[in-house]
């Protein structure tokens, strides 16, 4: 069985779309899929699959510790392909307890299929780590804005350091000069890996040899969706190089997906766009990628033993996702590196130009409109 874990940094970028029109295309190619709705909070798959309602998910599996995960797979209207909704009413997977994801990490382990996809919400919170490393080539899904970019970016940074987390003990030196680094109020995420990595190599080489054994064992995989522009293609082998030379990871390129407008025309059709129009461009670049994905089949065991971490991570930090800091920090990196180009911050500012325009219009607007409502007598 070879489980496919999907996230991105942000989200909206395509995730579930690509989730579930792949799950279908491996299972058109005669393999037995399973489709596992872990997006807790923002569960979507099943619209994407047509479903009108769904009784049982993941909060079903959750809130009843009897029950195993072999018995809320639905059937779907296609061959080969089973799923397991997620669950709207589960606030997001940032909640889970740990005994919760290490339940459902066990039990999805259990499943029988030939694919297990896993269909994860944004971001890079610890549990989306742990579900992203249950598989050394999990699939990052971006867009080629820069915040996405930047994200995706983040985001394989972020499985840098859980790594880490993984490989540095409590007791060891590694951990105690990672320890140190915060205290004298350097945030990780801000860190040069590079220069940190041989700082450990010289002061603990044993934890130094055991984390790049860990990254030995991991290759995730990119998708770029969304692209308008030929051009655009670049942003990927840019990330790609951003990867090697800053986090000395090899992101596998599965390749592009064009935006098309079908998608939105499939989804109220409440078909998945790749039996909607399998000649669509979507339909066409998800079969490539399916293709790739069972060709590059092999070892894709986890670089980590998900099942035996500890509650809190020990060095990651990260929440610090969001923080200003670290993405002006992430920014330069990839600036350096070329998967940033100058264009693309001009590009960014006159689009935020555009957005600061718009919203002041409709400040504006609704200045007057509060103003008329006061002379006519409403209290605010
Ligand atoms: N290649 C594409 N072309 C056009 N629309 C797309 C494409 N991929 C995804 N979308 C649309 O973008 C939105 C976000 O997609 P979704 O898969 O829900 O993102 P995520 O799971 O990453 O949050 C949806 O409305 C979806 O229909
Ligand atoms: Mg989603």
């Amino acid at each position: 069985m070879r489980i496919v874990p999907i996230g991105s940094g942000k989200g909206g970028v395509g995730k579930s779309v690509i989730a579930t029109n792949l799950s279908i295309a491996l299972s058109e190619a005669g393999l037995k899929v399973i489709l596992v709705d872990l997006d807790l909070g923002g569960s979507n798959i099943h619209t994407i699959l047509g479903f009108r309602s769904i009784e049982r998910g993941i909060g079903t599996f959750l809130n009843d510790r009897k029950a195993r995960l072999n018995d809320i797979i639905l059937d779907t209207a296609y061959d080969g392909l089973f799923f397991i909704p997620g669950d709207a009413e589960i606030p997001g997977i940032a909640n889970l307890k740990s005994y919760q994801k290490q339940r459902l990490i066990k039990n999805i382990y259990t499943l029988e299929a030939d694919f297990v996809v896993l269909d994860l919400g944004a971001g890079t919170n610890y549990n989306v780590m742990d579900f992203f490393l249950m598989s050394g080539s999990g699939i990052v899904v971006t867009n080629p804005t820069l915040t996405a970019i930047l994200n995706a970016y983040l985001f394989i940074k972020n499985v840098i350091f859980r790594l880490m987390d993984s490989a540095f003990g409590k007791k060891t030196e590694a951990y105690k000069y990672i320890e140190k680094l915060k205290r004298e109020g350097s945030p990780l995420q801000r860190v040069y890996i590079p220069k940190l990595l041989s700082e450990i190599a010289k002061i603990d080489p044993e934890s130094h040899r055991k984390f790049v054994h860990l990254t030995e064992n991991l290759k995730p995989n990119l998708i770029l969706n969304m692209i308008d522009d030929p051009k655009d293609s670049d942003k990927a082998l840019k990330l790609r190089r951003s990867t090697r030379e800053y986090l000395g990871i090899d992101l596998e390129h599965l390749g592009v997906v064009y935006r098309d407008n079908l998608q939105d025309i499939a989804l109220s059709s409440r078909l998945p766009i790749i039996k909607y129009k399998p000649n669509s461009v979507i339909s066409q670049a998800i079969y490539r990628i399916a293709d790739k994905l069972v060709q590059t089949g092999g070892d894709d065991s986890s670089p980590i033993d998900v099942m035996t971490i500890d509650e809190s991570y020990q060095v990651a930090e990260i929440e610090a996702e969001t923080d200003f800091q670290v993405k002006i920090h992430n920014m330069e990196e990839l600036l350096h590196s070329g998967a940033l180009t100058m264009g693309d911050l001009v590009e960014t500012i006159r689009s935020q130009q555009f957005e600061i325009q718009n919203l002041k219009k409709e400040n504006q607007l609704l200045k007057t409109k509060l103003a008329e409502a006061v002379r006519e007598g409403f209290r605010v």
